[in-house]
């Protein structure tokens, strides 16, 4: 591979140009395109980058075309990433895209497939399962020192009600508000159609807990409150407060995974929105309920939990990496993505592992949706589809 690796950014909203900044530090990168439905929010980005000279595109098919790039960071509407994660692989050019990979079993398939026929790098940007208490409670429960783990609680509930849920579909400027701001011509952002069913957002929660258990999901079922908000009762817009799921690993462990962007919520100290537990045969591990709590854990035969001091920071992470976003966690995609490609290596969050996390969730959905009725994960690791 020549270095430094040619980036280009697809979709230039926040989270894009955040971790374009990310590549753009990085030794063995260098951003050269950058790329926005609308042309405005491409010209932002560059000026928030520093990359006066970066090629301005609109055109997705002229970008694969004619631009000067190696590999994509597409942070577009998620709904539209999976598609051009692979169309861009069927051109030659490594990709990475963010949580949620993909709304249908077709795309996860779509995404090993395509991965596997082309040879490009494919990873998914959900950086949560490299905290420092993830790989922690990895190597404990490697030790046995959870016993056969036979219970696991995940939640993501997080609501931000200055969130982009409106957009002005000429210009792109985006409106933060779950009611559409008044006098103005708008449409809905993708995370209307994405919080109709916030359990699509769950790939972030079974990441780091399926890392931990060394384990995939086999069956899914799930509930939701009724389509229309309880937290803003008079708003038209059509979203569900939470849904959460019961799900079965191919180890035999029951999980209980839930997640919400309407509900309003209790900050879980450094993890934000995010809370953990992990139950097993000799013993438990929790992460913090609140900014007072701390991690703690329970051993058979103890009369109640220790405090374990733990944290987000990513065990291996220096200074400068420890103050990206996300608790330290940021970079640690950026960083993997570029040297499984620089090395020709596979990275840790591949196509098939980014398929394992996202099925259940899109499969959560359509339970919820037929009143709960369990369904049956694919084995993305089969030769072929079932
Ligand atoms: N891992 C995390 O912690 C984390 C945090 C925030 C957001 N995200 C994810 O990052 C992604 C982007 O989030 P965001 O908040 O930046 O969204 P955003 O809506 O602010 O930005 C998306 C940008 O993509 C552009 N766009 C949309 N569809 C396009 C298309 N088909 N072609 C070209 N441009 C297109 C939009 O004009 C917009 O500028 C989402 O998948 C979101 O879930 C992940």
């Amino acid at each position: 591979m020549t270095r430094p690796i040619r980036l280009a950014l697809v979709g230039c909203g926040s989270r894009g140009t955040y971790l374009a900044s990310l590549f753009k530090s990085h030794p063995l990168c260098r951003v050269t395109t950058l790329l926005d439905q609308h042309r405005a929010a491409a010209e932002r980005a560059a000026g928030k980058l520093g990359l006066p000279d970066a090629r301005i595109e609109t055109d997705f098919d002229a970008l694969l075309r004619d631009a000067p790039v190696d590999a994509l960071l597409i942070t577009s509407n998620p709904m539209t990433q999976a598609d051009l994660a692979c169309r861009a692989m069927e051109r030659g050019k490594h990709a990475c895209t963010e949580v949620p990979a993909a709304f249908t079993i077709d795309d996860c398939w779509r995404l090993v497939e395509t991965v596997k026929k082309t040879g490009c790098k494919y990873q998914l940007m959900e950086q949560t399962r490299y905290w420092g208490f993830v790989d922690a409670w990895l190597a404990m429960r490697r030790r046995g020192e959870l016993g056969h783990v036979c219970f696991v609680q995940g939640e993501y509930i997080h609501y931000e009600s200055h969130w982009n849920f409106w957009t002005d579909p000429q210009t792109g400027e985006q409106f933060g508000s779950i009611d559409p701001p008044e006098g103005r011509k708008t449409v809905p952002t993708w995370r209307q159609t994405c919080f109709v069913d916030p359990i699509y957002y769950l790939p972030h929660t079974l990441s780091p807990l399926l890392k931990i258990l060394e384990d995939r999901v086999v069956r899914v079922s799930c509930m939701g409150t009724r389509l229309g908000s309880h937290t803003h009762p008079t708003s038209s817009t059509p979203v569900r407060d939470i849904e959460y799921a019961l799900m079965h690993t191919a180890k035999d462990t029951v999980m209980s995974v839930g997640a919400g962007f309407t509900l309003p919520y209790i900050i879980r100290g450094a993890l934000g929105a995010h809370w953990y537990e992990l139950r097993g045969t000799n013993g438990s591990v929790e992460s913090p309920r609140c900014p007072e709590d701390k991690f703690r854990r329970w051993r058979r035969g103890e009369k109640t939990y220790t405090t374990m001091e733990l944290s987000s920071t990513p065990l291996d992470a220096d200074a400068s990496q420890a103050a990206s976003g996300h608790g330290g966690a940021d970079f640690k995609p950026v960083d993997s993505f570029l040297r499984a490609i620089d090395g020709d290596t596979t990275p840790p969050l591949d196509a098939v592992l980014a398929a394992e996390i996202t099925a259940p969730a899109v499969l959560a959905a359509e339970s919820a949706r037929r009143g709960g009725v369990a369904l049956d994960v694919p084995d993305f690791r089969a030769e072929k589809r079932g």
